[in-house]
């Protein structure tokens, strides 16, 4: 398949293959670092950036790896292009294929419209998030967090609370860390846990400690009320069952458990600025992982590199 749509077809060679080709874009400290060898990887390649969401660390991310690589991101402005006069998403990218764009990197609320257009188009589609489909950058990240800090994944358990049913990274996680050999617990309020699908092999929890107890990582989900129709949710309610402040934090996570977030967290909801800002926080980590990341997905899908 060309381009990264999900990860839920990616096997066990190639997660690894994106995960050690992304190590050779960080230091011995874990910060972002472009060895002399790939600095022209991508030189003459430009690569369209379409947002049809708000985005920070993801564009952010896929528009510096471009850059570190040599390459030209595009980033279209999508408040001044011609999807506002009402072309399609498909013509717009055709068209700039036409110009030599050679790959598209795609964020839209319809699942199913990245997958479509990818499928037409000849150059490959990276997803950056299609609704509540998959975000498998977001996944490989998560990922790549966790075995540099742990040193592997695997036997790993690791719990993902909040709302799971409208979560493209929480899909992108449970189908990259089962097909690494880590056991997922899902956790959150009824009305924001997925009825049946794609969720075998992941255990539900029905409260946040019993979804704590023995994880190794917690993975904490921000509301995505962007896509909830009127069932509003009581945020006291929320952050009292759900929550995880320091006290929480102390009482129901082990020794060594990690706290994770894709971002954007929402301080005082899903997790206090002392967790967020702690100690066993990863939340800066991953992001400043996502540019390695997205660097050897970028070098695969446009180069076949492997390391
Ligand atoms: C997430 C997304 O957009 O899916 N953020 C991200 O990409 N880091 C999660 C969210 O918006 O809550």
């Amino acid at each position: 398949m060309k381009g990264l749509l999900g990860l839920e077809h990616v096997d066990r060679d190639e997660l690894v293959g994106y995960l050690e080709l992304a190590e050779q874009f960080v230091d011995d400290d874990g910060r972002p670092h472009t060895p002399e060898q790939y600095r022209d990887a991508l030189a003459g390649d430009s690569v369209g950036l379409l947002f049809f969401e708000p985005s920070t660390r993801t564009r952010a991310s896929f528009e510096l790896a471009v850059q570190r690589l040599g390459g030209h991101p595009l980033v279209l402005d999508l408040q001044t292009s011609s999807i506002r006069k009402g072309e399609t998403e498909f013509d717009t990218c055709a068209n700039l294929q036409s110009m030599g764009v050679k790959a598209f990197v795609i964020r839209h609320p319809e699942r199913q419209l990245p997958l479509a257009v990818a499928d037409r188009l000849e150059v490959p589609v990276l997803n950056a998030g299609n609704g509540s489909g998959e975000h498998p950058t977001q996944g490989l990240l998560d990922i790549f967090a966790l075995r540099r800090h742990f040193g592997s994944v695997k036997g790993l358990r690791v719990a993902i609370i909040g709302d799971i049913v409208h979560s493209r990274v929480a899909r992108s996680d449970v189908f990259g860390l089962r097909t690494l050999g880590a056991d997922v617990v899902i956790s959150g309020p009824a009305q924001l846990m997925p009825s049946g699908g794609h969720w075998e092999g992941v255990e539900i929890a029905p409260t946040r400690r019993a979804a704590l107890e023995d994880a190794d990582a917690v993975i904490m989900l921000r509301i995505q009320k962007e896509r909830m129709h009127g069932d509003a949710l009581a945020t006291s309610d929320y952050v009292r069952e759900w929550g995880v402040d320091e006290l929480v934090a102390e009482d129901e996570l082990k020794p060594g458990a990690v706290v994770m977030h894709p971002g954007p967290v929402i301080r005082g909801v899903e997790l206090t600025s002392g967790v967020a800002d702690g100690p066993r926080s990863l939340i800066l980590k991953q992001a400043g992982y996502g540019v390695a990341v997205r660097q050897a997905v970028l070098l695969k899908v446009l180069r076949n590199l492997t390391v």
